[in-house]
């Protein structure tokens, strides 16, 4: 039995839960969330909290964490890799992906998203549905980038960043790690490592 962990029984849980599900690679699916032990999440039980992962191990072979918080999300890939568990790429059918397209462990690519070739996706990416990563892009670890989110070609994005829904950074753009740039943002220069920057043309609040 091919058996995956989602770590994470909110609204991530239930996206990941679907891909995966579309993805045919696992005979059972089971969920862990400290604050829904014993409900079921459209089907599939939450049997136990995170600290049982390394208990689990025996039973699971794969583990996939759908939290939100990038920090959180990429310490708790790290943890679970250590444990030994195989930290798949999910990647939705609708996805259309390039073979010269390069994707990190514990990184999901939902609905109609596209990566182009040349791009280098790092590991606990989310690459939200309908996200476009043009050619040469580089996405960090931990990223997320929101739905409908447009990078145009050689765009860097550094780690933890979170880019809301809608945002479009034009190309060859360097955005720095842990910044937030706001729905609807058109970022046209570079952004600095922890800053957030809004609207358009995208600039911090003064
Ligand atoms: C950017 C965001 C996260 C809020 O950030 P924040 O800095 O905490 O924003 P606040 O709500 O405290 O608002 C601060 C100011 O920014 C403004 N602001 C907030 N979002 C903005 C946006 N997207 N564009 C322009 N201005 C925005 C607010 O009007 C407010 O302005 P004021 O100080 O003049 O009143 C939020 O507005 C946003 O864009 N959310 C989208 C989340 C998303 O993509 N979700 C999809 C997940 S799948």
């Amino acid at each position: 039995m091919n058996r995956l962990l989602i770590v994470g029984a909110g609204g991530q849980g239930k996206v990941v839960l679907d891909c995966a599900k579309l993805m045919k690679s696992f005979d059972e699916i089971h969920f862990l969330d400290d604050n829904k032990i014993g409900e079921e999440i459209l089907g599939h039980p939450v049997i136990g909290k995170i600290a049982d992962l390394e208990s689990l191990r025996g039973d699971y072979q794969n583990a996939f964490v759908a939290i939100g918080n990038n920090s959180y999300r990429l310490q708790l890939i790290e943890e679970i890799e250590a444990m030994t568990y195989n930290v798949p790429i999910l990647i939705h059918p609708t996805a259309i992906i390039s073979e010269y397209a390069e994707i990190g462990s514990g990184t999901i690519i939902l609905p109609g998203a596209i990566l182009n070739a040349g791009c280098k996706v790092g590991k606990g990416v989310i690459v939200n549905t309908s996200a476009l990563i043009e050619h040469d892009c580089y996405i960090g670890d931990g990223v997320h980038l929101s739905p409908t989110a447009k990078m145009g070609g050689e765009v860097t994005i550094g780690e933890k960043t979170w880019v809301c829904i809608g945002a479009t950074i034009i190309n060859r753009i360097k955005i720095g790690s842990n910044c937030l740039i706001a729905a609807g943002a058109v970022v046209i220069h570079d952004v600095l490592s922890k800053e957030s920057v809004y609207g358009i043309p995208a600039k911090k609040k003064k």
